[in-house]
């Protein structure tokens, strides 16, 4: 049966991928992100509406008009987020931290708070997180970011709790290195830095990262993946990486 799915930070990579990869089993998809000139191109005959997480208000109105787009929501994707820049803990301004923790922790919570209640009214649904390494690892120039990303865990693990008997299953699928755009978000447009991050080695694609997402949205009902770790074959962990010289 179709299923109506809703993808946060859908204008590019791991988002775009898992609209495509619902889109391909026949779900209907509601599409979110700042970007919405680039959205159209994602999926034909998406719903596409402007979502910025860190704006209550624009949450608001792309959750409500999702609903009214496409019928009850029966999966989230929570896939917004970024890294921006390496700052270290002793020399950071504070900007840049704001705005990871903005988008990666506050905007997911308030896109879910929006999403849950409705979900529990309509006899359950399926949250699914993009955490990342970074949640279980942590490195030099990253403890922001990776404190983003580890406190999802907790807060699915009380989703779980605080939903319990209603249905709602709760799955983060974490990556490792993924060819995306997001080295190239985290030094502000800089493409030859970014380049360099995956120089010599073999990252994921996009694509690997939705095949697991749709994996777990397809289990029966009675069955939750709680945590996804997914690490290309060449990195072991975030220092770890084989590179072919
Ligand atoms: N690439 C990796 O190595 C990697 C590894 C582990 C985890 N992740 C996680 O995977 C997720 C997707 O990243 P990606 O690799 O696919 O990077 P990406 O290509 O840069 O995509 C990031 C997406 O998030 C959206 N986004 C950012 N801020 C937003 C906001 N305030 N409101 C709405 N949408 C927003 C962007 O859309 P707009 O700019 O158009 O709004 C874009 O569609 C992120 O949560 C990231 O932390 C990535």
């Amino acid at each position: 049966m179709s299923r109506h799915v809703v993808v946060t930070g859908a204008s590019s990579g791991i988002g775009a991928a898992c609209a495509r990869a619902f889109s391909a089993g026949g779900d209907r998809l509601s599409l979110g992100a700042r970007r919405t000139e680039r959205l159209p191109a994602v999926v034909d005959g998406a719903f596409c509406h402007q979502l910025d997480v860190t704006d209550q208000a624009s949450v608001a109105t792309f959750v409500e008009s999702s609903i009214a787009a496409n019928g009850p929501i029966d999966v989230l994707v929570n896939n917004a987020g970024l890294a921006r820049g390496t700052e270290q803990i002793a020399t950071g301004t504070g900007e840049a931290w704001r705005e990871m923790i903005e988008t990666n922790v506050l905007g997911l919570l308030e896109v879910t708070r929006r999403v849950l209640p409705h979900m529990v009214e309509n006899g359950g649904g399926h949250v699914v997180v993009i955490g990342s390494i970074a949640g279980h690892k942590a490195y030099v120039g990253g403890g922001v970011y990776c404190g983003s990303k580890r406190a999802l865990q907790p807060i699915c693990e009380a989703i779980r709790m605080e939903t319990l008997g209603k249905n709602v299953r709760v799955t983060s699928v974490d990556p490792g290195m993924v060819d995306t755009e997001f080295s190239v978000v985290r030094f502000r447009g800089d493409e030859e830095k970014a380049q360099k991050v995956y120089e010599g080695t073999r990252p994921l694609v996009a694509d690997d990262v939705a095949e697991c997402v749709l994996f777990a949205a397809n289990r029966p009902a009675h069955v939750n993946l709680d945590n996804i770790l997914v690490m290309p074959t060449d990195q072991a962990n975030p220092y770890f990486v084989h590179r072919e010289s």
